[in-house]
């Protein structure tokens, strides 16, 4: 993994990709699927995220106020809608779905190997939490996996459809 620029993040997630979300406590790791995220602030790098009060993944994030959100190509599509399929109370996913756990350098939420982009985050805000289970994470670290060349993002359109990133167009635009 080598360092992306922190004003770079906002080109991985303004997509909207479906990402991993890892979290850790008590030494213990876990990940998640998730596809409600989107972009707050440019720089530094903020991202709205609901992490649902039903998961696993909710008590660790509120407490350890740390995740990293991992992005996944297609190639890990399936091992993406099982992770988002099961939890972390019965399982400890990272051994079942043969996923690598990286030590990161900023939170205690481990990176995704196996995943072409990881970003360490720290929760910057949480008055929506309670009301809507909304989060809003600071990006603090990237890390991009060079070896793996113009991976494609997968993109959940609901009731098990998704689809896989297409050609890219190039138009004059105002947004950086
Ligand atoms: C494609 C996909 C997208 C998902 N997006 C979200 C999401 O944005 N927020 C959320 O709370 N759960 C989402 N989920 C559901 C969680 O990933 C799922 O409840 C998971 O089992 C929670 O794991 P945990 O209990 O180990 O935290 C999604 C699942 C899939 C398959």
């Amino acid at each position: 993994m080598r360092d992306l620029p922190l004003s770079k993040v906002y080109q991985l997630l303004e997509p909207g990709p479906v990402v991993l979300l890892t979290t850790a406590i008590k030494g213990r790791a876990n990940v998640m699927a998730m596809s409600w995220h989107m972009m707050v602030e440019f720089t530094p790098p903020l991202v709205a995220c609901i992490v649902s009060n039903v998961d696993y993944s909710f008590a660790a994030l509120r407490s350890t106020k740390e995740c990293v959100i991992a992005i996944p190509s297609r190639k890990l599509a399936r091992k993406v809608v099982s992770i988002g399929s099961c939890s972390g109370q019965d399982v400890d996913k990272f051994k079942r779905f043969g996923l690598m756990a990286v030590p990161a350098k900023c939170v205690a939420a481990p990176l995704v190997a196996e995943c072409f982009a990881n970003l360490e985050c720290k929760i910057a805000n949480t008055r929506l939490v309670n009301q809507y289970n909304l989060f809003i994470l600071e990006v603090v670290k990237a890390w991009v996996d060079a070896t793996q060349k113009n991976p494609k993002t997968i993109h959940h359109h609901g009731y098990g459809e998704f689809v896989v990133d297409g050609r890219r167009i190039k138009l004059q635009t105002r947004m950086p």
